[in-house]
């Protein structure tokens, strides 16, 4: 028997260091931020299965109904989202993670947490490629984490010792991961020795910054969100725009600033621990809408 609706929700995030090298095996900080993603399922009635929503999404339904032995054309689909689309704030993995909770409710079909995480992930490929899994573990596990892909215990819980707030700015041009990353794939390949070392790097920064992090150091976590900056750029995944936003919130205050996601457009998160609303309206006066969020220790939102 099933459900006659049923609701899954799930978090954004934000990586504070580590984009693309954590495709390599290097470490990320993520965080899961205080917007959600709500996807209602219920038994579709007529019209158009799914509601206004794109390719990908019908493709990533189709597949995760199939999952649950549900025909996707029995399925009306509704997608509410606080988390802006395509931004580098983890829209897609909240989709999926979302879409499996729904299903199961719908479905009746109870899954332990690590299912659910393992087939979000499944889904989450269909708008990736190959995500490395940090935005949905971001997501699964709230609050600050630290993530190595192929690590035995790839996600660890931190514990900063007193909450951070991070401007979010949006650049107004949205973006897919896929590109970005597949772009640089096929820099790596050509040159694996050079990216591999600009990976390396990244990493070490990633790992200094969990000192700064757990330190308290803002100054220094700062400096280090500068520096990654720094390599995203030599990696080739900023864009003038977003070098602009980091500069008009280094201007204003902030103590680092940096892309965050996959780049190419997207977001830029900004540390601004002597004042975010000077960052805030300094990037408002040029155009850019951000908002100011507060990463404490977990709380996941929106499980079974
Ligand atoms: C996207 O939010 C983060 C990337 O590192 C891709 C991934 O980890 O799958 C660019």
């Amino acid at each position: 028997m099933k459900e006659a609706s049923a609701v899954g929700v799930a978090s954004g995030k934000v990586i504070l260091l580590g984009e693309h090298s954590v495709v390599y095996g290097e470490p990320a900080i993520a965080a899961a931020i205080d917007r959600q993603l709500e996807v209602t399922v219920r038994p579709r009635s007529g019209g158009n299965p799914y509601g206004a929503i794109g390719n990908r999404q019908r493709l990533a339904i189709a597949r995760a109904a199939q999952r649950f032995g549900i025909e996707p054309e029995t399925l009306m689909v509704e997608v509410r989202s606080e988390i802006p689309m395509g931004c580098g704030l983890g829209s897609s993995a909240a989709f999926s993670l979302a879409l499996i909770r729904a299903l199961s409710l719908f479905s009746r079909k109870p899954l332990l947490d690590g299912e659910v995480a393992s087939r979000a992930a499944e889904i989450e490929n269909v708008f990736h490629g190959t995500a490395s899994g940090v935005d949905l573990a971001a997501a699964v596990q709230g609050g600050v984490i630290w993530f190595e892909r192929f690590s035995a215990a790839p996600i660890v819980e931190l514990l900063p010792p007193e909450p951070l707030d991070l401007v979010i700015a949006l650049s107004g041009k949205p973006r897919g991961t896929f590109g970005p990353v597949s772009r640089l794939r096929d820099r790596y390949e050509r040159f694996p020795k050079l990216y591999g070392r600009m990976f390396r790097l990244t990493g070490d920064v990633v790992r200094s910054a969990r000192i700064a992090l757990a330190a308290g150091d803002l100054e220094l976590l700062g400096s280090l969100m500068n520096a990654a900056h720094g390599l995203l750029n030599a990696l080739g995944v900023s864009t003038p725009t977003i070098d602009r936003m980091v500069r008009l919130a280094r201007s204003a205050g902030a103590v680092g600033a940096k892309l965050t996601g996959a780049g190419g457009g997207g977001a830029v998160i900004a540390l601004a621990p002597r004042g975010a609303e000077a960052v805030v309206s300094a990037l408002a006066e040029e155009g850019f809408e951000s908002f100011v969020t507060r990463l404490s220790v977990r709380e996941p939102k929106g499980s079974q």
